[in-house]
């Protein structure tokens, strides 16, 4: 599995299982079945309700917690001093786990000090129960603030990002900080599927149109993070390391025009 060297000095498996929304013996299952076709990189939230199912799948898989990278975020109503160290302690009892390896400030939250929340940060570091930190949603002038206002390296920015939100601004701000990015939604939840561009190098390459639509992001440098249930989806969207886009086919993607935000569109803010 190819992986980054965050900025923490830990790295990172550039794909990752999405769960949100898988729940109960589902998610757990989904979970075991992914780590033993080979996935090393689960991605959850304390909002997601699933955290006990994520923890079990884990354990169900019986690959060692060293090998794996776990990802959680902070819910954005809780990001005071105190919530923060409440609700990491609460995600690591519900995963059943005593570190987490990327935890994130799922959404931005004005009402609440943005350098409260990264001290409440650097003390999970500190005392081991989170590897790597950074921040999710954050538009490029929230990237700014956050790398100015925490005393620690802010790893990751978790965004939607996918063929129809090609954000090539926010991440270009991104690399320019070495902030990793990581794109939630990266198949624009089924969407991108059935676009007539992606289903034509689909036909060039002999792979499937998600594979392609995965294959674009990692081609750029963008860790990615599918969800899944079922076996055969879980499995097809593994096999992206066996091919690569020509400069022609990166740039067709690159041009599609579509500009759809599907994850709370309404949130402004993200017009950069
Ligand atoms: N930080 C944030 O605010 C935030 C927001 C949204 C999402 N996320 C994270 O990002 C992850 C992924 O985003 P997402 O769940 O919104 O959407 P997504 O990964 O773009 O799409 C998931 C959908 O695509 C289907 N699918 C998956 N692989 C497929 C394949 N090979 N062929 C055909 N269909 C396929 C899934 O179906 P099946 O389930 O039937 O396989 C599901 O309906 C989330 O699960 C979550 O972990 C984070």
């Amino acid at each position: 599995m190819q992986s980054i060297k965050l900025k923490s000095g830990h790295e990172i498996p550039v794909l990752g299982l999405g769960t949100w929304q898988l729940k109960g013996d589902k998610c757990r299952e989904a979970v075991k079945k992914a780590i033993e076709l080979g996935y090393k990189h689960i991605d959850t939230a304390w909002i997601y309700d699933n955290q006990e199912e994520v923890g079990k799948g884990i354990k169900d898989s019986k690959v060692e917690r060293e090998k794996l990278f776990v990802t959680s975020k902070v819910w954005t109503e809780h990001l005071g001093y105190d919530d923060v160290l409440k609700q990491c302690n609460e995600t690591l009892a519900q995963l059943d786990l005593n570190y987490l390896d990327l935890y994130l400030i799922h959404w931005p939250n004005k009402d609440i000090n943005l350098s409260e929340t990264l001290r409440a940060f650097k003390k999970l570091v500190q005392e081991d129960k989170v590897r790597s930190i950074g921040i999710s949603n954050f538009n490029v002038a929230r990237v700014k603030e956050a790398k100015e206002k925490s005393e620690i390296p802010i790893s990751i920015n978790q965004v939607e990002y996918h063929a129809y939100l090609n954000q090539e601004n926010l991440l270009k701000t991104c690399k320019e900080n070495n902030i990793a990015l990581t794109a939630y939604s990266p198949l624009a939840r089924g969407e991108v599927l059935e676009d007539p561009i992606l289903i034509k190098i689909s036909n060039e390459v002999d792979k499937k149109p998600g594979q392609v639509a995965l294959r674009w992001l990692i081609q750029k440098g963008i860790i990615v993070i599918p969800k899944a249930s079922s076996e055969e989806h879980i499995k097809e969207n593994m096999e992206i390391f066996n091919f690569e886009l020509s400069s022609r086919q990166m740039n067709d993607i690159n041009n599609i025009q579509v500009k759809r935000r599907l994850v709370n569109p309404d949130f402004s803010e993200f017009e950069d």
